[in-house]
């Protein structure tokens, strides 16, 4: 990711609005940002960076409806402050007018690249307090419409909090296999892969939420193919699977045999749960020696993370070094929450509400129309 003095901009508020807009937040939150970057003005000033490093940078192609309407709602707030539009804007905002018709997003599935900045420690900026050596720039290819792909074509809270999360705690993640239920665009994956698992699994039930993943990896140049050596098959770091709940069997499941389990936004249709609450059981309740030999090298390993700093406890097993899940969730209706943890006590896991247990990370403070308090994280093990 690009730092402040890369942007040649100047200030934490100028990328905060840039970030925003690279994020496509609503064109309201992204002007709101540019006012608080003027000191409450649209001025020259203000416009020309607009112009410089939103609107020049942005990709006609997927961005072009975003750049249509947030064109026109910052052109009608200069307007009503009583200000000059720079030249720029009001021509650029002519060519959408008619290169774009409204009914083109109408039409149907149309997608648009998001691209989510996690905005690190920077000596300048004062961010947050982590080395800046973890910055992460990660570009999202999503749905415009929240149901395609069975929900998985489009970014949720969830998988931003739960992405806030492994930031804040790489430690737990380096050199483990991790195993994500569904996974929709692939955030968490890009996250667990830039701290370094040793393994990222992605699974999701829909083929056009799995197509997309893996454009998406692409996109971060995280690559899910196979390849050879001396004539052994390779298998990628990444793998995307087609796991559908209902018809994971325990078999399948066991030979992933990892060590983290996610998932973000997966409660929430009640007849999905008990297959899910098995997948997840099965999943943490390892069986193979194999397995348990590889979790004893690990457990010799964990008491110290990667970087020298103890991992917090609270985030381990507490007895036996054996797998952990880490759920987010907005819970949306209490019914079918407690129903997934009445499930799940059925089958002998254990449920822990971790949220105001550690101390997650704001990486993303521009990111308004995040709404981060609503979402829990749930540590689960047997
Ligand atoms: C609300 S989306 C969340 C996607 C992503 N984790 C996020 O938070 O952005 C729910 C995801 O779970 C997947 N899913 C729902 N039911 C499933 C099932 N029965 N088996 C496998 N995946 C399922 C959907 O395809 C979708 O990708």
């Amino acid at each position: 990711m690009a730092a402040v003095e890369d942007y040649g901009i100047s200030s934490p508020l100028q990328l905060h609005m840039i970030s925003a807009f690279l994020a496509t937040e609503p064109p309201d939150v992204v002007i709101s940002l540019a006012r608080d970057c003027g000191g409450g003005s649209l001025d020259d000033r203000v416009q020309s960076c607009i112009w410089r490093q939103c609107i020049c940078k942005a990709d006609v192609k997927l961005q072009g409806p975003y750049l249509k309407r947030f064109l026109k709602k910052l052109i009608l707030e200069i307007e009503s402050d009583g200000q000059d539009v720079l030249d720029e804007l009001y021509e650029h905002y002519a060519f959408y007018l008619t290169s774009l018709q409204d009914n083109d997003v109408a039409k149907g599935n149309s997608r648009i690249l998001k691209s989510i900045s996690f905005l690190f420690a920077d000596e300048s900026s004062g961010l947050v307090s982590c080395p800046k050596s973890r910055n992460l720039e990660v570009q999202l290819q999503c749905s415009l419409n929240m149901l395609e792909g069975d929900t998985g074509c489009s970014l949720w809270p969830s998988s931003i909090f739960l992405s806030e999360f492994i930031l804040s705690f790489p430690e737990i993640f380096a050199n483990k296999c991790c195993f994500e239920v569904g996974s929709g665009v692939g955030l968490v994956g890009v996250c667990i892969a830039h701290v370094k698992a040793s393994k990222v699994i992605l699974s999701d039930g829909d083929l056009s939420a799995l197509a997309n993943m893996k454009v998406n990896l692409e996109l971060n140049h995280l690559s899910t193919n196979s390849y050879s050596i001396d004539d052994r098959v390779v298998r990628s770091m990444v793998q995307c699977v087609c796991l559908p709940w209902e018809s994971a069997t325990k078999d399948d499941l066991r030979r992933f045999a990892p060590d983290i389990i996610l998932g973000a936004d997966v409660i929430y249709d009640p007849s999905c749960l008990p297959h899910l609450v098995q997948v997840l059981a099965t999943l943490l309740r390892p069986e193979s020696s194999s397995h348990n030999e590889k979790r004893l090298n690990h457990s010799l390993q964990e008491k110290v993370a990667s970087n020298g700093s103890p991992v917090p406890e609270i985030l381990g097993h507490p007895s036996t070094n054996g797998p952990v899940a880490f759920l987010t969730s907005v819970i949306r209706n209490i019914e079918t929450f407690n129903y997934f943890l009445a499930l799940a006590k059925k089958a002998d896991l254990i449920a822990m509400d971790i949220t105001e247990k550690v101390e997650i990370f704001e990486f993303l403070p521009y990111l308004r129309s995040y709404p981060r308090s609503n979402v829990r994280i749930f540590k689960i093990y047997m």
